[in-house]
């Protein structure tokens, strides 16, 4: 294997409930992430694609198979190395924000470093950068409920980038968005790639796909190796 990947995950298998209430959300999926790539996943309703990503970022276990970070296994077994590996690398966004509504901007972009112990002063100062980065410090001290969608979101990002992780994981992030505030975000996620962020989106939309460097389909639970060439487009213009 290639020693630039982030993520390697090998034949994962994935069922939720027992018996007939059985789901096989993923059939032994096999994909590999490059470091400071930008991949969009894509894929009907129920294809597996959150399971997949909630088991890249370390919040959902596997029946089967293999993930290696960084070439090293991850540790599913031990939730105290698991909590360690998502508080140090994973900066999660998804698609209706989960922010706290009773905390202020400030004090939501605050909790993943309280949870790390920062000091106070520490806390403070990569807060405002965050939310500077973000371009929303202005609002530090408004509530999650006197934002725009929009605004919300960055307020979103800005939490999941202060500890400053490798890997950026979101759940349909512009999903809940018009179509120019979506752009807006998806252009954000641009930057932090470029600021040399492996970036990981769930989405629906295409026109968010596009940008991304690569895109990977996932049907019934395994990548869909029919579009694994990239461009789909020399038929352009026939049956659209
Ligand atoms: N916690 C769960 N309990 C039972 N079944 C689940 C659970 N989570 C997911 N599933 C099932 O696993 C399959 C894959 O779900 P998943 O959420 O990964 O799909 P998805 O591709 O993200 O879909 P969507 O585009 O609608 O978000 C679905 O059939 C879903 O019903
Ligand atoms: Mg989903």
């Amino acid at each position: 294997m290639a020693d630039n990947y982030i993520i390697e995950i090998k034949d994962i298998h994935k069922t939720f409930g027992k018996k007939d209430g059985k789901v096989e959300a993923l059939r032994g999926i096999d994909i590999a992430f490059c470091e400071g790539e930008m991949t969009a996943v894509m894929g009907k309703s129920g294809s597996g694609k959150s399971t997949l990503l909630n088991i890249i970022g370390g919040m959902m276990s596997f029946d089967s198979g293999e993930y290696l970070y960084k070439g090293k296994e991850v540790n599913f077994k031990s939730q105290s190395e698991l909590t360690k590996f998502r508080r140090k690398e994973v900066g999660f966004v998804v698609q209706y924000f989960a922010l706290v509504d009773d905390l202020n901007v400030f004090q939501n972009v605050a909790l993943p470093l309280k949870y790390m112990g920062v000091s106070g002063r520490n806390i403070k100062k990569r807060v405002m950068e965050a939310l500077t980065e973000l371009d929303i410090k202005e609002k530090a001290k408004a509530y999650p409920n006197e934002l725009s969608g929009g605004q919300q979101q960055r307020v979103a990002i800005a939490r999941a980038i202060v500890k400053n992780p490798e890997l950026i994981l979101a759940d349909e992030p512009t999903g809940a968005l018009d179509e120019a505030t979506g752009e807006s975000v998806q252009d954000i996620f641009r930057e932090l790639n470029n600021k040399g962020k492996t970036v990981i989106i769930v989405t629906h939309d295409e026109k968010v796909a596009e940008k991304c460097d690569r895109i990977i389909r996932i049907k019934d639970g395994v990548v869909d190796d029919t579009y694994e060439t990239g461009k789909e487009s020399d038929n352009k213009g026939e049956s659209v």
